[in-house]
């Protein structure tokens, strides 16, 4: 394939200014699941692309949102790099578009989703949650998406489903942190996660496909990632590719990394340090200075009451 260089393209072969933008703001306007509908998806996500049709839900917080800068430009997503502004720098150019979702293991009924599939089937509402980084800062963000339950729900788990197991794109050529080299992260990729099948079929579970109203910039994990606001942020696996219904508990890229800070569970916890720090406070970012006193970490990020019983007896040092 010939791939033009600037110099090789002639001026008449220039789409003016004019007639892209005018492009551009048409699909916006036409909205994401008409554009794909259409077949006319750009081939890269448009930062700022709307996208319409999110209700707004019960599941939301009280507490100030955290600035769209900060969201979008304090950052932990390791394939693009260790620093907090590296994915916002380079993941621009990732391509989020056309995506795939696999969604097998033990299920009866294994399938390949589009992700205009997945709109088309799940209608889209926008949850105000907390999220807790184990590193001991939080946010609190203005996700939209669709509970997780309801696709696992449509592929019918087998009863030797017990875990889930979601796995992140692993492509090198667009993630430079999966390279060796400056930007390199060093981890086992791809990056794996897991929920226990009750956890995944939680109500509180959201598939995330937008934030702020508007299509996930890359950074933030796009076009398709897990929130899941009573764990440590870790557990909200981005750029998801596969979720695997399995009988065995998965192995997590961090728990293979460092087993003894991070454990399968990882729920906010106040009570049981990491290792290395205490995980009793927090600094909410964009709010609260190195300075500041520090907000006291809840138990369960807060959500106690909608999900503590689903650890009822259960060592929660031990499992930690
Ligand atoms: N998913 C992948 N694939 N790679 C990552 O490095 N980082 C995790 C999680 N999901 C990460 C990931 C961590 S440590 C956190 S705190 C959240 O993403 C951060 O999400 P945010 O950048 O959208 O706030």
């Amino acid at each position: 394939m010939l791939i033009k260089k600037p110099e090789d393209i002639r001026p008449s072969e220039i789409t003016p200014r004019q007639v892209y933008q005018d492009r551009r703001r048409f699909l916006r306007e036409m909205g994401v699941a008409t554009i794909a509908g259409a077949g006319l998806l750009p081939v890269v996500a448009d930062a700022g692309q709307k996208l319409p049709g999110a209700r707004k839900s019960a599941y939301r917080v009280d507490d100030k949102l955290t600035d769209y800068k900060y969201v979008t430009t304090y950052n932990n997503f390791y394939e693009f790099g260790t620093d907090k502004s590296d994915p916002a720098k380079h993941s621009q150019n990732f391509r989020s578009v056309p995506w795939t979702v696999a969604v097998d293991g033990e299920v009866k009924r294994p399938a390949r989703y589009q992700i205009e599939d997945l709109l088309q089937k799940h209608p889209i509402e926008e949850r105000v949650y907390r999220l807790r980084c184990v590193e001991a800062w939080s946010m609190v963000i203005p996700w939209v998406g669709f509970p997780l339950a309801d696709l696992i729900k449509r592929v019918e788990p087998t009863s030797r489903a017990k875990y889930v197991e979601f796995t992140t794109l692993h492509d090198p050529a667009q993630m430079p942190g999966q390279r060796p080299g400056l930007l390199g992260a060093g981890l086992d990729w791809p990056y794996i996660e897991g929920l226990r099948l009750d956890e995944a079929m939680h109500p509180l579970t959201l598939l995330a496909v937008g934030l702020y109203g508007e299509v996930l910039p890359n950074q933030n994990g796009a076009p398709i990632r897990l929130v899941v606001p009573w764990k440590y942020g870790f557990k909200s696996i981005k750029s998801i590719v596969r979720i695997r219904l399995v009988e065995k508990q998965p192995v997590s890229t961090w728990m293979k990394s460092s087993p003894r800070e991070y454990g399968f569970y990882s729920n906010v916890n106040p009570a049981v340090d990491h290792p290395r720090w205490s995980q009793a406070a927090e600094r909410r970012i964009g709010e609260d200075s190195l300075f500041s006193p520090k907000r006291k970490t809840l138990p369960f990020n807060g959500y106690a009451d909608q999900v503590a019983s689903l650890y009822a007896g259960m060592d929660l040092k031990k499992f930690f």
